[in-house]
């Protein structure tokens, strides 16, 4: 391990890991360089600052049915349009033209099951297996801009269905498998789904997760879905409704493997993926085929410098955009090698990753912070046991990477040998925003710089730049991959990222900058947590736990944790008549995880007498924060109207 003086030097911001000589000399970054003249890093943001070239020069990433005539309209912005009157499809680019070429059998996904079974499909087995579900979707009159929901675990078919829609230009809003049955009814009732593809089952820690269950619970109030498409999965019981449920076996049996593309234009919907914001109601962000394609591939491209020798291996779920972008829809682009695993990283062992690591030769490993220090408790003789020899590229992504946690992951699974790309991004952005490059000297603990071509920058409350101390996150000029609304709701798309500052991309984080220009993230700067990489709002988990009858007022407050960088902590005013007691802490973190999911699961439960609150009523968070961490110091409480429920508060906590 590290010694706590180097630790100490890192913290300060001092040691800097220069680039690999190795990967830098034939990187695809370089090549373009090259090919372009430019010289140094610093010489490459400053061209890409002319974000219109850089996107142009690299727009031909994908394939177009017919080329795009300008390379924006901002007329109507905040509704920026890339790519105009360019004609495409993302799973033409990502699965069809691979067949003309000699990656037809190239291993596209290398699949690993819980239990321990594997499988390999070429890019031929793909297309063939996207054809027929796409013709079967066809055949439950499925049609283009008609709306798919997908809840699946990490299984082929979860790929497969998503390119299935893209290729008939249905619009797909895949649920996490882990979200809960009222998580599931709320998205599916506000995209207006018509259809439902789901599983009976599927692996967690050894056991049969019912994932049909939690559909047909969400399907008592659904009423848009006409036709549920079932995978068999894992053999568990489970209810068929006929006339609605149907085996995806079954329908894909004796459909034809040839589908027609449906030609896109760059701006028609590929899919909504929902995230949390600061209401209960969470936000249907939108992506289009053309301006989508072309900044994840890019992105992937330089940042991973993405070969075709490569495996590459981004540990998340599809469920999220990270694996929306990074395990579909980017790699395939670039025809790469794709490790896809379905259960947890430390089951049946801590060295379950690493062990899959050797058994493929895995050589790009991307993944959360929190899956790291995890590791990092675990203790470094489980990677010890695997040779990790092939590995020459790492990533995180989902929180900031405290150094000790960078160091441990460089040392441990990267052998001093890899740098690791440390990538700021979001749902929203749908690419990587502020990253490395392997060109780029690195610090552990910052996201580094902006990717060529995306201007972010720290401004102050009142617009002006600030360095060297925290201030708002934002971007301050379009990039292809942009969410394009928020899902039928125009208002609070404009409202939630280009109200604060005018024409500016609030991101909702708080960062600061440093004298080089290295962007370090703290955290968010709304009613958003941040736990285990997932983002989760405090009025989403507020609004569950006053759905339960016991509950007359709630306030859910994040406090820092180890291993999952933030915990949730609620704290509860019960109903006269119901009694704070153990049992009814179990009861309501179960209520949580029935209404959210096991990701909202509170790690503790307080029963308060009062909340502090504003004259307006407004329950003041701040304040629970700094008394749940046990802070002396609480801030400036002027504004409180009920100052006696710090008291009870403290009275409560002891
Ligand atoms: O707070 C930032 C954090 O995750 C948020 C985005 O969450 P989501 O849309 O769920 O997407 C996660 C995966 C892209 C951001 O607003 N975040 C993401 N990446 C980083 C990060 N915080 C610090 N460093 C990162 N590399």
């Amino acid at each position: 391990m590290e010694t706590p003086k180097e630790i100490e030097a890192l913290l300060k911001e001092k040691r800097i890991f220069k680039p690999s000589e190795d990967i830098v000399k034939d990187s695809n970054i370089k090549k373009f360089m090259d090919e372009h003249d430019i010289e140094s890093y610093s010489e490459l943001l400053e061209k890409a600052s002319d974000y219109e070239w850089w996107w142009s020069e690299n727009s031909d990433i994908i394939d177009w049915f017919e080329p795009w005539d300008r390379i924006i309209d901002k007329s109507k912005k905040p509704f920026f349009k890339w790519f105009i009157n360019g004609k495409t499809n993302i799973a033409y680019n990502a699965v069809d033209r691979h067949i003309k070429t000699w990656r037809k059998n190239k291993v596209a996904y290398i699949w690993e099951g819980e239990p321990g079974e594997s499988k390999k499909i070429t890019y031929y087995d793909l297309y063939k297996e996207v054809n027929k579900f796409a013709n079967a979707l066809k055949s439950l009159g499925i049609k283009k801009g008609d709306r798919v929901s997908i809840y699946l675990p990490m299984i082929l078919e979860l790929p497969i269905a998503m390119l299935a829609c893209a290729k008939i230009g249905a619009i797909h809003s895949v649920v996490f498998s882990g979200f809960s049955a009222k998580a599931l009814r709320d998205r599916i009732n506000d995209a207006e789904a018509d259809v439902l593809v789901t599983a009976d089952g599927f692996y967690r820690r050894g056991h049969i997760i019912n994932l049909k269950a939690n559909a047909d619970e969400a399907l008592k109030d659904a009423p848009t879905i006409r036709h549920v498409v079932v995978v068999k999965r894992a053999g568990n019981d489970i209810e068929m409704r006929s006339n609605r449920d149907i085996w995806y076996h079954d329908l894909i049996e004796g459909q034809s493997d040839e589908c027609e593309c449906e030609v896109m234009d760059s701006e028609d919907l590929l899919y909504i993926l929902y995230t949390s914001g600061t209401t209960g109601k969470p936000k249907g962000v939108v992506h289009v085929h053309g301006g989508y394609a072309v900044g994840t591939a890019t992105t992937l491209k330089y940042v991973f410098d993405l070969k075709d020798d490569d495996i590459w291996w981004c540990a998340a779920d599809i469920g999220w955009v990270t694996g929306h972008s990074y395990i579909v829809y980017a790699p395939l682009i670039l025809g790469a090698t794709i490790m896809m695993y379905e259960g947890a990283p430390d089951y049946p062992k801590p060295d379950r990753l690493w062990e899959m690591v050797d058994k493929y030769g895995v050589t790009i490993f991307y993944t959360a912070p929190t899956t790291i220090r995890m590791f990092m408790k675990y203790g470094e003789e489980w990677p010890k046991r695997h040779s990790l020899k092939t590995l020459r590229l790492l990533g995180t992504v989902g929180e900031p990477i405290n150094p000790e946690a960078w160091i441990w992951y460089y040392k441990n699974i990267g052998h001093e040998r890899c740098p690791i790309m440390d990538t700021w991004w979001q749902t929203e952005t749908g690419a990587f925003m502020i990253t490395p490059l392997p060109i780029t000297p690195l610090k552990p603990g910052s996201a580094t710089k902006p990717f060529p071509g995306i201007d972010a920058d720290v401004l102050n409350e009142d617009g002006k730049r600030v360095i060297g101390k925290g201030g708002y996150l934002v971007i301050k000029t379009p990039w292809p991959s942009m969410l394009r609304t928020l899902y039928k709701d125009p208002d609070r798309y404009i409202k939630t990222y280009w109200s604060k500052f005018d024409g500016v991309y609030l991101a909702g984080d708080v960062a600061r900058m440093d004298e080089d220009g290295y962007f370090w993230i703290q955290g968010r700067s709304d009613d958003v947590l941040n736990v285990a990489g997932h983002r989760i709002g405090t009025a989403e988990l507020e609004s569950a736990l006053v759905a339960h009858e016991a509950v007359a007022e709630a306030a859910v407050v994040g406090i820092p944790d180890p291993v999952k960088g933030e915990a949730i902590e609620a704290f509860v005013i019960l109903k006269s008549g119901y009694e704070a007691s153990p049992e009814m802490k179990d009861e309501l973190i179960k209520h949580v995880r029935k209404e959210i999911g096991p990701i909202a699961t509170p790690s503790r439960i307080v029963f308060v007498p009062d909340l502090p609150k504003t004259r307006s009523g407004k329950i003041m968070r701040r304040v629970v924060k700094a008394l749940a961490r046990g802070e002396e110091d609480i801030g400036d409480i002027s504004t409180l109207a009920n100052a006696e429920a710090v008291e009870a508060i403290r009275k409560s906590l002891k």
